[in-house]
């Protein structure tokens, strides 16, 4: 932490050049959460200090204020919403993250259905119980399968147990602990089964949406709107390296503008969570996604894959449990002992930890991180149970693939 300017005795400037220090120094050991840095916006330094921009209310309803970027909102929803292969009529808005596109959607869910049930997976994102939480929404929380997706199975049978209620399942595409991608098709295919029409399918893909979305037809899973997904939530901060926090929300269709309304003072529809939008954070969208494009978007991937496959077989090569789900760019591996937890910053449950093979994140890094792990690595002895064996034992070797 640094230490805040208060009481004049510490200039701003300082506060400022340290905090950028340090965040550089700390850089290299952050390997555990899945925010790109690789793309920087200089071009877009004199528009992001010195201006305010507001996009109040509906992208495409424009309102009173002309200090937006509601034209450039609109292009970022229409590319990643034909990326996720959304229908010609889909609406949607940047968000503050995908935790807030999740709760648009459950509210949507419920302004549409009020006596609506919410199901996801036990390893969903806590947005998911926090937003039906805040909204009162009854949560039903699904088993997942051996490599972390929701249990289709499981779920139908709990979808079946309230038919008459409708449904709101929320699925992911990019679990946060193992990057595991649900299968929407099946889970549309047990609704129809069931004859359960009344529902609704949001995917939160904070991470892997766009990667996902870019993988060729034959190898890429049924996730997206052609999948039978209803609503989609992308994080702008985490494949797309805004460098700010920012989601995209997508819906297959408009949803019904809640009770509030058009707003008289704003002269927009007020469609959206948050009443005051950033206009800076489409800006950064729109020009990670056009200066990338298509390609550059799909070879970062492939990158962070090749680096996530790299890491994995590091893992076992030193003999050290790791697992790697398809397409993921995350590497589960078994707790690492505190002196390298001190060093590295790893997102950790307290007997899983992971590495996120972000853009950004280099071979170099890894192999520092193997180097350390190997030494931490208390030695085997044939008196006591193996280092490995003390570990506490996750799923994590059955849920391996061969990359
Ligand atoms: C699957 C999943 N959903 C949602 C979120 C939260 O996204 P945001 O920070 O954009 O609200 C995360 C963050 O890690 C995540 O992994």
């Amino acid at each position: 932490m640094i230490a805040p300017a208060v009481d004049g005795r510490v200039e701003p400037e300082t506060v400022v050049a340290d905090l950028l220090a340090r965040a550089r120094e700390s850089r290299r050991y952050d390997i555990g959460f899945p925010g790109a840095r690789d793309v920087t916006f200089p071009a877009l330094a004199d528009i992001m200090t010195g201006l305010l921009l507001n996009n109040v209310g509906d992208p495409w309803d424009l309102g009173h204020g002309r200090a937006h970027t509601k034209h450039i909102e609109q292009q970022v929803v229409a590319i990643v919403a034909d990326m996720l292969r959304a229908p010609a009529q889909a609406w949607g808005y940047v968000t503050g993250g995908s935790s807030e596109g999740t709760l648009h959607a459950l509210d949507e869910a419920w302004q549409r259905y009020s006596d609506l049930v919410v199901y996801t997976s036990a390893a969903a994102h806590y947005s998911v119980a926090k937003s039906s939480r805040l909204l009162k929404l009854p949560l039903v929380m699904v088993r997942t399968d051996d490599t972390g997706r929701i249990d289709v199975a499981d779920l139908a049978g709990e979808i079946a147990r309230r038919r008459h209620r409708p449904a709101m399942i929320v699925a992911t595409a990019g679990t946060t602990m193992r990057e595991a991608v649900d299968d929407v098709a099946a889970i549309a295919a047990a609704c129809d089964d069931l004859a359960v029409t009344r529902r609704r399918i949001h995917v939160d893909a904070a991470l892997s949406g766009i990667p996902l979305a870019l993988l060729p037809a034959e190898t890429r899973p049924g996730f997206d709107f052609t999948a039978g997904a209803t609503s989609m939530v992308i994080s702008g901060h985490k494949y797309l390296s805004t460098l700010m926090p920012c989601g995209v929300l997508v819906y297959a269709e408009p949803p019904r503008t809640p009770a509030g309304g058009r707003i008289a003072y704003t002269g927009s529809a007020d469609t959206t969570i948050t009443g005051s939008r950033s206009g800076h954070t489409p800006l950064l969208l729109w020009w990670s996604l056009t200066t990338l494009g298509v390609d550059g978007l799909r070879h970062r991937a492939q990158a962070a894959r090749d680096l996530a496959t790299h890491t994995y077989r590091e893992l076992q090569r030193i003999g050290w449990p790791a697992g790697l789900n398809p397409h993921a760019f995350t590497v589960t591996l078994d707790q690492p002992p505190a002196q390298v937890l001190a060093k590295w910053v790893l997102a950790s449950d307290g007997h899983t930890a992971h590495i996120v093979c972000m853009p950004g994140v280099t071979q170099d890094q890894i192999d520092e991180f193997i180097t350390d792990l190997t030494a931490a690595r208390p030695p085997a002895s044939p008196a006591a149970p193996s280092p490995k064996a003390r570990v506490p034992r996750t799923r994590l070797s059955r849920t391996r693939t061969s990359p």
